[in-house]
């Protein structure tokens, strides 16, 4: 009852500090609200798109059948989408799966993986039953990949190399340069270059741009994006590649046959280019980053600058007793990751639930927590 009335009066104060009517910042149709504040894995709060959920309803009739026709179907969606071939699709179920076919690509002995240090741990994880000898590199000061030392650390190996550049960088939230990345590259024709780009929607920063046109010019170049994140369908489970034909159907030959599911591939089909969907989530992700920004610099709790829809900030302390302390006010944060460990990861959600975050930090506060 009490959450209820808080949750209300935050939900009016957000609009009212956002100056928009409330349905331009919450969902199209409710997301399942059980009292719990899930800010720990950079889901998209609002859910899917209206025509993301009919087209789950309408695809139930289509259940009882393999997934061949809508998956040929989704391809050519996002071949035209992206103006590449439609040879150059790889769908996967999430993005995860697609990173774990292009790791068993490269897979062979005395192959070589290098990683950012900390970054998306998947990749670094599914390199370790291959064999691949695993090499990871510090992110600078400014916390962007280390592409000096990455490629050295490249240039150092005896047989094949993944480099695996998650950009914007997750858990950082932050750049690398899109000059540095395309400079190594450029360079290097021998490295297979997995370049995941599943928080792309977010960034508004001139410096940074696709490695996509890298991806079409050069058989070594693997783009990775996915619908989890801005298109709101991490349940769902739908991600792909792109690359050159040939790169393409070297990943795809470690899929399992109908890999996909009906559901996933409508509600992906129907998302494709939806940029009202789009721009609802990047607004609301402003807004209420926004919000968290304000909160984090009222405690002086210093943060990093996010590209995406989290951000990493400084937490006193140990940061498993502060996520201990968050997870028994019904709030959900960032696991520790390694070796940032006097921080964590916030994901953000709708503006509302981030006032509510605010007041439970500030609460933390009172209680010299943080
Ligand atoms: C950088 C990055 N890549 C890939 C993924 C996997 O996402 P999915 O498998 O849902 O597409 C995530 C999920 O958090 C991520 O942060």
């Amino acid at each position: 009852m009490e959450r209820r009335s808080f949750l209300g009066a935050s939900l009016a104060a957000a609009v009212g500090l956002a100056g928009r009517p409330l349905e331009t910042l919450s969902s199209p149709r409710p997301v399942r609200d059980d009292g719990i504040l899930r800010l720990g894995s950079n889901e998209n709060s609002l859910g899917p798109s209206s025509a993301a959920r009919r087209a789950v309803i309408d695809g139930l009739a289509e259940a009882n059948r393999y997934t061949h026709r809508v998956a040929a179907d989704l391809r050519g969606r996002l071949a035209e989408h992206h103006g590449v071939p439609e040879r150059s699709v790889v769908l996967g179920n999430g993005s995860a799966e697609i990173l774990q076919m292009a790791t068993q690509a490269v897979a062979s002995p005395g192959g070589r993986l290098v990683v950012a240090d900390p970054t998306f741990e998947q990749v670094y994880g599914y390199g370790e039953p291959w064999g691949l000898e695993r090499v990871k590199v510090p992110l600078t000061s400014s916390y962007a990949h280390d592409i000096g030392r990455m490629r050295d650390a490249a240039r150092r190996a005896g047989g094949p190399v993944l480099a695996y550049i998650c950009n914007p960088n997750n858990p950082t939230g932050t750049l690398t340069l899109s000059d540095e990345v395309e400079g190594w590259i450029r360079e290097d024709e021998s490295t297979l270059f997995l370049v995941d780009e599943a928080y792309f929607e977010y960034v508004r920063d001139a410096r940074y741009r696709s490695a996509l046109p890298l991806a079409m010019s050069r058989p070594n170049v693997v783009v990775v994006r996915t619908f989890s994140k801005i298109y709101g369908l991490a349940g769902l489970r739908l991600g792909y590649a792109l690359a050159q034909p040939e790169t393409a159907a070297r990943i795809d030959a470690y899929a399992a046959d109908s890999n996909l599911n009906i559901m996933g591939l409508v509600a992906a089909r129907a998302s494709v280019g939806d940029e009202a969907h789009l721009s609802r989530s990047l607004r609301s992700n402003e807004e209420a980053r926004a919000v968290t920004y304000a909160a984090l610099d009222e405690l002086g709790l210093e943060r990093l600058p996010s590209h995406t829809n989290f951000v990493m900030h400084r937490v006193p302390g140990d940061v498993r007793d502060y996520i201990r302390r968050m997870a028994e006010h019904q709030v959900q944060v960032g696991r520790p990751f390694p070796p940032m460990t006097g921080h964590n990861r916030l994901s953000f959600g709708r503006p509302a639930e981030m006032e509510r975050f605010a007041e439970t930090l500030r609460e933390f506060r009172r209680n010299g927590w943080v």
